[in-house]
C-alpha cells in the first residue's frame, strides 16, 4: 500500500512555490559593452581611465594567456623532472590567478569592462598560441620565458604611461607584475 506522500500529483506538490523557483532564461541588454566607461567618482579624467583600462585589458588577456600557459605544462610535463615541474609550473599557475583578479577589479575600479572569457581573451593576447598536443620540456620552459618576457614589456610601457598620468593605482599594479617574474626561480 502505497503513502499519502507518493499519491500527490506534480501539480499538488508545485502550488504555492513558485515564488521561491529561480527564474530563468532571463535575457536583457547587456548594462555597459565592452570598451565603454561608466565615470566614477575617482577623480580621474576619462581619458586617462580610457588609457590604462586599455593597458590593463591587454595585461589581463596576457596574464590569463600564461597563467594558462602554466596549466597546461603542470598537466602535460612529461621525463625525469616531471615531479618537481609538475609542481612549480601549478605554483606559477596559482600566483598567475591572483594577478588575474587584481587586474581585472582594478579595471572595474577605473569604470571599465573586464575581458573575462576564453574566447574573448584568444581574440586580444599576444602571446602565441601553443599547439593542443604535448611538447618536450624544454620547448615548455621556453614559451613560458618568452611570454613572461611579454608581459614585462607590457607592463613596463604601461607603467611609463601611468607615471606620467600619477595613476598610482594601476602603476603599482604594473610595477608589482614586473617583480612577480623577479621572483621566478632560477630553473625557468
Ligand atoms: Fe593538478
Amino acid at each position: 500500500m502505497s503513502s499519502n506522500k507518493s499519491r500527490r500529483s506534480s501539480n499538488q506538490l508545485e502550488v504555492g512555490a513558485q515564488q521561491a523557483r529561480p527564474v530563468e532564461h532571463q535575457h536583457a541588454e547587456e548594462i555597459q559593452p565592452f570598451g565603454k566607461i561608466a565615470i566614477l567618482p575617482i577623480a580621474l579624467d576619462l581619458q586617462v581611465c580610457a588609457a590604462s583600462i586599455e593597458n590593463l585589458n591587454q595585461l589581463l588577456a596576457d596574464t590569463m594567456t600564461l597563467r594558462d600557459l602554466y596549466k597546461k605544462h603542470h598537466w602535460q610535463v612529461t621525463g625525469h623532472t616531471f615531479y618537481q615541474l609538475h609542481l612549480l609550473f601549478d605554483k606559477h599557475n596559482a600566483e598567475q590567478d591572483d594577478m588575474v583578479d587584481e587586474i581585472a577589479e582594478r579595471i572595474q575600479l577605473l569604470g571599465g569592462v573586464s575581458l573575462a572569457m576564453g574566447a574573448d581573451v584568444a581574440e586580444t593576447t599576444s602571446i602565441p598560441r601553443p599547439p593542443k598536443g604535448k611538447e618536450i620540456v624544454p620547448v615548455q620552459i621556453s614559451r613560458l620565458l618568452e611570454a613572461h618576457e611579454l608581459v614585462l614589456k607590457e607592463a613596463r610601457e604601461s607603467a611609463r604611461q601611468a607615471r606620467q598620468q600619477m595613476i598610482c593605482w594601476s602603476l603599482g599594479l604594473f610595477v608589482r607584475t614586473n617583480f612577480k617574474f623577479g621572483s621566478l626561480p632560477s630553473t625557468l
